[in-house]
């Protein structure tokens, strides 16, 4: 090799780019001058052996070689790609709506999507959806809804406290939103409330963390347990596409009163699966009545409004619709998972 052979090389390769008309063959070119065993990879490998006076000069030489080579090629293809470019949207068979071949398309994480149904079914039926903070005053998650600070209530829903200008806490639940609502909003009222909540588990396939919930808040005049066995079946039928049975059964909530656990029947089988464990019941929601001591608290009067309020587990619906047997699927974040919806 020597400075001659360079200047050759370069006046070829030039006119070897220049008259390219196709992409491929662009490739080749770039491999046979570029490539690992191409041209300027075998001079640079003879340097070594050459008279070492000669070898700075002429590593320099072919190292400027293929970089301006480089940058043809580069520009070269660019043409080549604006030129078909061209060509296609001359011919009228370009759609520059098609979104670039290689892109896959995401989508929304199955906890959303069902947000988003529940949130239509509600809002059809008149009802407002409201947002609250996932750090929340102990007054909003606790007090207010009738959970004194030595409530034994406090124990099952141990959460994480942060210093404030009051205490803080990380919500256990969505009822908080009940008291933003009652005190921002008059009554009559009709609200949702779908959110993440924390709470301090040890984490298993039925228990996370964090997790997902739906609360729902009506506060009107003489508001009765039929008007929320109703509403709570006109849900189930949104849902599950087909009317379902419901029952209720005593549970305490300090928040309601009379509360409930409320069962709908399991819409998977008709004689026992392994969704209802055999019951032929699946529990479904906590809910109740609004006790007097929440309206008192967000500024409302008991004696002239009542209420009904339900929590409904996001997470754990998701897990029912699609049979999903561990919870930390929800969050893990693994695409193997997320890619099935
Ligand atoms: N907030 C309660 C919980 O998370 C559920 C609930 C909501 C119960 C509304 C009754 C009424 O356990």
């Amino acid at each position: 090799m020597n400075p001659a052979e360079i200047d050759e090389a370069r006046a070829q390769a030039q006119a070897l780019i220049a008259a390219c008309s196709e992409p491929n063959a662009l490739k080749d070119l770039e491999r046979r001058y570029l490539g690992k065993s191409g041209v300027l990879a075998g001079w640079l490998a003879g340097i070594p052996a050459l008279p070492p006076a000669e070898r700075p000069q002429l590593g320099q030489a072919v190292n400027r070689l293929k970089r301006e080579l480089g940058e043809l090629i580069v520009a070269r293809s660019a043409a080549l790609e604006k030129e078909a470019f061209e060509r296609d949207a001359a011919a009228g068979t370009f759609d520059p709506t098609l979104p670039p071949p290689g892109v896959e398309r995401g989508h929304l994480h199955p906890l959303t999507q069902l947000t988003r149904e529940v949130e239509d079914l509600f809002v059809s039926m008149g009802y407002q959806v409201a947002d609250g903070p996932e750090i929340e005053t102990d007054w909003n998650n606790f007090e207010a809804l009738n959970i004194p600070p030595d409530h034994p209530a406090r124990d099952s829903q141990d959460t994480f406290y942060l210093d404030g200008p009051g205490p803080l806490v990380l919500r256990t639940h969505t009822s908080p939103v009940q008291i933003r609502a009652l005190t921002r909003l008059a009554p009559p009222l009709r609200v949702i409330a779908p959110g993440k909540v924390f709470r301090h588990e040890a984490t298993d396939a039925s228990h996370e963390h964090t997790f997902h919930q739906l609360e729902g808040l009506v506060v009107d005049k003489h508001v009765s347990v039929a008007h929320l066995i109703h509403s709570m079946k006109t849900l189930l039928r949104g849902i599950f596409r087909k009317d379902v049975e419901v029952r209720l059964r005593p549970g305490f909530f300090p928040f309601v009163e009379p509360g409930f656990e409320l069962d709908a029947r399991c819409p998977f089988c008709t004689s026992g699966c392994s969704v209802c464990k055999q019951t032929r019941w699946i529990e479904l929601l906590p809910c109740g009545l609004v006790h007097p001591n929440v309206l008192k608290a967000g500024g409302v009067d008991p004696d002239e409004w009542s209420g009904f309020a339900f929590g409904l587990g996001l997470s754990r619906l998701v897990m029912l619709r699609y049979g999903i047997n561990d919870v930390r699927l929800l969050l893990g974040g693994d695409l193997r998972f997320l890619e099935q919806f």
